[in-house]
């Protein structure tokens, strides 16, 4: 069987604040368990978390200046972790004798979050998909972080999916007017791009400030494989905002996804923060709700799909995750160019 391209990839472990000296973070990225830690030059270390002595976990012990110290018998990690020191050796020969290092992996801190991959290969990226194009002139900016009981796949489908909005958050984002909403989706060399044309009906609670006229909106939505999705609106009064998520697959049905939101709504960008992270915050506590309930239900009956052409972006995003599970590198699927047009 070929192997899954997916730890091929740059997955966020936690933000660079979190890594303070004398602090250990544990996480999951793929199944893998993994500690991170910053070492005596201040660079981001991580590790399996697990000792090679007896098998505790790393993250259980203590960190300082650099030494990861096992909380179980006290086995020592420094630099790119390396054993150090065996506590319980009279002769610490036999610690250099033995050249032993736990499993480390490749870090890389951008954008104040802290990097893993765990398997470098050809479609590693020198560095991380950067988060908003610094052109974009957004001046706030709120960062959250939820877990899904899901899969990548069914997450990263719902932060670009328009249909939802209108049941699930319903009042807050759209209401269900039947409106017709027309696209062109693009999928290509592992991305997916959506354009909304024409795209002038309310956005919720906040049409009043965001579009009291209820003209054109420019909308876009972005998908780029494995896990990121990006979701662009620009407003006829000049506001813009931009939601980036990065979704970590934990597990096969556990999804941490760290969501970036940028936005410039004019003079009041420095008054609304608190505002976009209590609405932010509210909209995603609904999409956990709607999807921990989709992903019991697949754990009952089986993930079986029927999908309609509202459903194309799934489609098309779903078969890119997949063939990065085949092993199989998703520029070789096929390039689409779609128009679709939805009802909301
Ligand atoms: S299990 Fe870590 S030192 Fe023994
Ligand atoms: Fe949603």
């Amino acid at each position: 069987m070929t192997a899954s391209l997916l730890p091929q990839y740059w997955y966020i472990v936690g933000e660079s604040s979190e890594l303070a000296k004398d602090k250990l973070l544990a996480c999951q990225v793929l199944d893998e368990w993994l500690v991170c830690y910053r070492d005596e030059n201040g660079n981001a270390v991580i590790a399996q978390d697990r000792c090679l002595h007896r098998c505790a976990r790393l993250s259980g012990g203590a960190v300082q200046q650099g030494k990861l110290t096992c909380g179980y018998h006290g086995w020592v990690y420094g630099k790119g972790g390396r054993v150090e020191s065996m506590p319980s050796e009279s002769d610490n020969s036999h610690v250099a004798g033995r050249a032993l290092s736990a499993k480390t992996y490749r870090a890389l801190e951008q954008d104040g979050y802290v990097y893993v991959c765990l398997a470098p290969g050809s479609k590693t990226p020198d560095i991380p998909r950067p988060l908003v194009n610094p052109n974009r002139g957004y001046r706030g900016h709120v960062r959250l972080r939820n877990d899904f009981k899901n899969s990548l796949a069914n997450c990263v489908e719902n932060y670009i999916d328009v249909p939802h909005t209108a049941y699930v958050h319903h009042g807050i984002f759209r209401k269900p007017v039947g409106h017709a909403l027309r696209t062109t989706v693009t999928r290509k060399n592992g991305e997916v791009h959506i354009a909304y044309l024409g795209e002038t009906f309310n956005l919720g609670s906040f049409s009043w400030f965001l579009n009291p006229h209820g003209k054109e909106v420019v909308h876009t939505d972005h998908f780029y494989a494995p896990n990121i999705t990006s979701v662009h609106y620009q407003l006829p009064c000049g506001f813009q905002y931009s939601i980036t998520s990065h979704s970590v697959p934990m597990s096969g049905m556990e999804t941490r996804v760290h969501t970036d939101i940028d936005y410039d709504f004019g003079f009041w960008t420095p008054f609304v923060g608190w505002l976009v992270r209590k609405q932010a915050q509210t909209v995603i506590g609904q999409d956990i709700a709607i999807l921990n309930q989709q992903a019991d239900t697949i754990l009952k009956y089986g993930e079986r799909f029927c999908s309609t052409s509202a459903d194309a972006i799934h489609t098309l995003i779903g078969e890119i995750i997949e063939s990065l599970k085949q092993g199989m590198d998703p520029a070789e699927l096929s390039v689409e160019e779609r128009e679709i047009v939805f009802r909301v």
